[in-house]
């Protein structure tokens, strides 16, 4: 039987402010995965990255089950109700439906999720981000599967010498499209270096085997109104023919600059934490990343290891610092805030109403 990995997240509610998720929330969400185990779910891990609540799940039902999902609702209406008892800030913000109705997609919560087959030892990474967009993910993505100067065994690794195959998005328009590389690496450059808009879900071995599998909701989008960026989360599988542990997780020493941050409408650092630091606090962020490694067995989660606790990735932390220095300098200019075109999924349009009479046609 294959094995899936789901991880579903929502931000029910945090504190102080939306720095990170209450323990209390982790606990309830863990016991309720945990009585779950051995009926729908083999094994589970909770989590949080900022104020997202993170639940890992393994099981056999494949994608999009109806009673994975409707599991993860249950533990997010339950760490709702908790967090609105203790007022905890934005309690239940990202559950935008009333009812579940079979899948959480749609209904706010974000999801990435892979079906395999086992291998003979199967590595695991999960990486979940805060005050960020899923689109975030595209500059690491390529990094890992198709650019030879970061991930050297696209060129050493007979296996992996074929290339990856990549599923593109559009957030706005509703469609998708497949791009192989290495042959049609600059066509899908010319989509996923427009982050906001084109996002990668899937990345495959051209002989089918699943590599990565991320999440692309678009919250904003969903809701008409503002309600925050949809901090994304990612799955990826390395080693034996696909990148190495290594590999994956090297990318994230660059410091690149990702929309989201402070009211969602700001670029800023994205900085790679371990667990312990996932905590948003400078100005709301800035934009962090955590990493959980495991070994995958019989669908047990073997782990985790918090990849990012490690003094390697010191320096790309410092870096991000100073950028949020430079960044931080521009105040409300661009292009540390967001570009118009991005401000109209934030709060600016209220604003901008507001002056609409006061405005007049300049003379021919
Ligand atoms: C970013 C985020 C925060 C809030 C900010 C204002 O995704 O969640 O930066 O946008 O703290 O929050 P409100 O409007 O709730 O006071
Ligand atoms: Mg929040
Ligand atoms: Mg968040």
């Amino acid at each position: 039987v294959k094995t899936t990995v789901s991880v579903i997240k929502a931000d029910v509610g945090s504190y102080p402010g939306h720095s990170r998720t209450h323990p209390k929330l982790l606990e309830v969400a863990a016991r309720m995965l945990k009585e779950a185990e051995g009926s729908t779910i083999i094994d589970s891990y909770v989590t949080h990255c900022g104020d997202d609540l993170e639940l890992i799940m393994t099981h056999t039902k494949g994608e999009d089950n109806e009673e994975i999902h409707e599991l993860a609702w249950n533990v997010f209406l339950e760490c709702a109700k908790i967090a609105k008892e203790m007022k905890l800030y934005g309690a239940g913000q990202d559950l935008l439906a009333d009812a579940f109705s079979g899948n959480v997609k749609g209904m706010g919560p974000g999801v990435a999720e892979m079906e395999f087959e086992e291998r003979g030892s199967d590595p695991l990474l999960v990486f979940m981000a805060d005050k960020t967009e899923p689109g975030a993910w595209n500059y690491f993505l390529y990094k890992i599967f198709a650019d030879p100067f970061s991930t050297s065994g696209l060129v050493i690794d007979p296996s992996m010498h074929q290339g990856f195959t990549f599923e593109v998005h559009d957030v706005m328009e509703k469609r998708r499209i497949r791009f192989n590389t290495p042959e049609e690496s600059y066509s899908l450059l010319a989509y996923i270096g427009a982050p906001s808009r084109y996002v990668i879900k899937y990345v495959w071995k051209k002989d089918g085997t699943i590599a990565a599998s991320t999440s692309t909701q678009r919250l904003n989008m969903m809701a008409g109104r503002y309600v925050g960026k949809d901090d994304p989360v990612m799955v990826i599988r390395a080693q034996s023919g696909l990148p190495s542990v290594g590999e994956v997780i090297d990318p994230f020493r660059t410091p690149i600059l990702v929309a989201g941050w402070m009211r969602g409408s700001h670029h800023g650092p994205f900085m790679p934490v371990g667990v312990c630091d996932a905590n948003c606090t400078q100005f709301d962020g800035p934009p962090r990343v955590v990493c959980l490694g495991f070994q995958v067995s019989n669908g047990k989660l073997i782990g985790p290891a918090d990849m990012f606790d490690d003094p390697a990735f010191n320096r790309v932390r410092d870096r991000c610092c100073e950028l949020s220095d430079v960044l931080r300098a521009h105040g409300p200019f661009e292009p540390h805030r967001l570009s118009l075109e991005e401000m109209e999924y934030t709060t600016l349009p209220g604003v901008e109403k507001q002056f609409k009479d006061r405005w007049e046609d300049l003379p021919e």
